[in-house]
């Protein structure tokens, strides 16, 4: 079975973002650019990314020739277009005529405006701001929702961030009443006996600056304005989809930004994605690992392909030192993009603007006008690669593994007066676990406290600093069950509202869910490191360290220095049918490394390449339940000979038979094995 992100065109999109409004008095470019996107294995443009002061140039007067026109042509080329409501940039007779909607930072200002352009700049619950959205969506839909050229709609542009302004205040406060009822409510929960804090009225409640007084306000607020950011692309997609009901939406997401996605997806038919690595900073593994972080985040949102809608060719512009990426890693990189679920492989942008800030940022097509380009060549050669796997699109990926991905304990974390203060690594540490399962082509897929945990044998728990009765509830019953879970340091200490739960940690039943009990956690210096002894061996600890007891667990390995020496650092408990360990420190990467190597091969599961592992080497494994399909990357600039495949396979791209692959520095193989055995 297939799961397209777009029933309509069930093929690999290849294109980007387009402006073809930047060009409107040369527009002898529209028609290269029709030429080159054909030449350059192009199927689709992303349209009116930030057009708005061209299509609604006054208010209330719409001038739509640059779209109709060019959905035409992109049509009769071949193309597919996913049209973009504009509404991330506002034009400046909106901000002029009404400045209440540009967002208000922490400290009261507004947003600067460049110029004209407010993008990005805009305050995502101002009633005004909504009822001039409405107004040119509408119009937009009304032109297009049924235009069979336009496959999907892009709703603004990478969601993100917070307004100060009084209307956000004022909706906040709203928030805080519906959910306390009381301020006595409030304050108790916010623990607010604390240096005289109470609050005495919800209208005195602020929005907390960069650091709060109260766990629990900092927690609320970015509930508050995640909330905002749904809001106001659910009301987009109610626009769009009121005019054509079958419409399709999407927008971009970044997925380390501090965004509830698993919350916000919903409001989506597909989820898509922005993805920039750090490209040629001597460290491409290390990127590679966080791209695909990102993708497989991504994909697990919706538990079906995504779209990856932009990334550079090329190079970008808006780094200290933009360097170039090196031949061949654009295609790599949009090989891994398609091994970890994407069904596109589009980028930020088709043609380079003339001026204005993004002027020298990666396109397809450069200001030499012509496809006599290193990048555009390499970008035909993607293209030409997804019409050779087209079979790939609309199938699966299943992992046997999962990764929790908590945004509150990375919100409760990023806010907390202690420990690391501040800059507990939440996000980096969950990188780090997946980096242990990358290293071996083991697909992951992330959870939160309302997937279903059922189907994975293992799953990894980092840093769940915030438990809720829910997701203890949820976790002893996946023990019970047989699941093996993993979990480690600074577990269970607060309860959703950022209270400290009282009896010791982890909290309540997780003590015996885990068989132990976790007394006291020390912080490291960055200098400092911490022996641990495992199976003989010597390993080390950084950052944190816990000082647990055992009540019921085994030790499995103890500290190796310091006044806790020779207490237990890492645990095992048998509980129900399946197990839990408990590791009480952070490594530098190579204990977890082999604490869960031994796990997952007491489980069998086992990667998608057999035989030695090769650093930066990694595969994943797409299916449609008939054919497997296995996409093998090289990250590394070095050529790999002998990778050992655990069958026959057909190289989609070379069409031969193989059994073992070569593969050139940033090199891929795309195979696949008929019937699934
Ligand atoms: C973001 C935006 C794009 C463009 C790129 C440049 O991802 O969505 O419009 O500005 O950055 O890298
Ligand atoms: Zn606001």
């Amino acid at each position: 079975m297939k799961k397209y992100i777009n029933q309509i065109f069930p093929h690999f999109l290849h294109g980007g973002d387009y402006n073809p409004e930047q060009w409107m008095d040369a527009k002898e470019v529209w028609d290269d650019d029709m030429r080159l996107m054909k030449e350059a294995n192009c199927n689709e443009m992303t349209l009116g990314v930030f057009a708005w002061s061209t299509l609604e140039p006054e208010e209330g007067k719409f001038d739509f020739s640059v779209l109709d026109e060019m959905i035409e042509k992109i049509g009769n080329n071949g193309g597919k277009v996913i049209l973009s409501t504009p509404t991330s940039a506002a034009p400046r007779w909106l901000t002029k005529k009404y400045p209440e909607v540009i967002r208000v930072l922490e400290d009261g200002k507004k947003s600067p405006i460049l110029f004209g352009s407010s993008r990005a700049r805009f305050c995502f619950t101002s009633p005004k701001f909504r009822e001039k959205v409405a107004v040119i969506d509408k119009e937009l839909a009304i032109r297009y929702a049924n235009n069979p050229t336009v496959i999907a709609w892009h709703l603004n542009n990478e969601v993100w961030g917070a307004c100060f302004c009084e209307n956000c205040k004022k909706e906040f406060r709203h928030f805080l009443k519906t959910k306390y009822q009381t301020i006595d409510h409030l304050n108790k929960t916010y623990w607010a006996k604390w240096s005289s804090g109470e609050i005495s009225s919800f209208d005195d409640i602020e929005p907390p600056q960069e650091e709060s007084q109260y766990g629990g306000l900092y927690l609320d607020w970015k509930r508050f304005t995640n909330q905002s950011i749904r809001s106001f692309l659910a009301f987009e997609a109610s626009i769009i989809k009121s005019i054509n009901p079958e419409s399709i939406v999407t927008t971009n997401l970044m997925p380390q930004r501090d965004v509830d996605l698993f919350g916000l997806v919903p409001v989506l038919d597909f989820a898509s994605v922005d993805i920039y690595p750090y490209w040629g900073y001597h460290k491409d593994i290390q990127e590679a690992v966080s791209a695909d972080w990102q993708y497989d985040y991504i994909r697990s949102l919706k538990q079906k392909p995504f779209m990856l809608m932009e990334s550079a060719p090329g190079l970008v512009s808006w780094m200290q030192y933009n360097k170039l990426h090196r031949p061949g890693i654009d295609t790599l990189a949009g090989i891994s993009a398609v091994a970890h679920g994407s069904d596109s492989v589009c980028y930020f942008q088709f043609r380079k603007s003339r001026g204005a800030c993004e002027q020298y940022h990666g396109a397809i097509v450069d200001h030499v006008g012509t496809s006599n380009t290193r990048v555009f060549r390499e970008i035909q050669k993607t293209g030409e690669i997804l019409k050779q796997i087209d079979e790939i699109c609309g199938t699966e990926i299943k992992s046997e593994v999962a990764i929790f991905y908590d945004i509150e304990s990375r919100w409760a974390l990023e806010d907390a007066w202690a420990f690391r203060f501040h800059d507990n690594g939440y996000l980096e540490e969950n990188i780090n676990y997946y980096k242990t399962l990358w290293d071996r082509s083991i697909s992951v897929d992330f959870v939160n406290a309302d997937s279903d945990f059922s189907k994975y044998k293992l799953l990894i728990l980092p840093m769940q600093y915030l438990v809720t009765a829910k997701l203890k509830r949820k976790l002893i019953e996946y023990v019970e069950n047989g699941g093996v879970l993993y979990a480690t340091y600074l577990l269970g200490y607060a309860n959703e509202n950022g209270l400290t739960y009282l009896g010791g940690f982890p909290c309540e039943e997780l003590k015996e869910l885990f068989g132990i009990w976790n007394e006291e956690i020390d912080t490291l210096l960055n200098e400092d490191v911490q022996k641990i002894i495992y199976q003989g061996k010597e390993y080390q600890a950084k950052d944190f360290c816990e000082i647990i007891h055992l009540q019921g667990a085994e030790s499995l390995a103890t500290y190796g220095s310091d006044f806790y020496r020779n207490q237990p650092c890492f645990t095992v408990h048998n509980y129900g049918k399946g197990r839990v360990y408990y590791q009480a420190f952070r490594d530098d990467g190579i204990f977890k490394q082999t604490a869960i190597d031994t796990i997952l091969n007491e489980l069998g599961i086992n990667g998608c390449l057999i035989g030695k592992r090769e650093n930066g080497v990694t595969a994943r494994e797409r299916t449609d339940g008939k054919n497997r399909y296995l996409l093998i990357q090289n990250y590394s600039d070095k050529q790999v000979d002998g990778i050992c495949l655990d069958c026959l396979y057909q190289d989609l791209l070379t069409n031969e038979t193989v059994k073992t692959v070569s593969l050139s520095p940033f090199g891929f193989a795309v195979l696949k094995k008929s019937g699934i055995t």
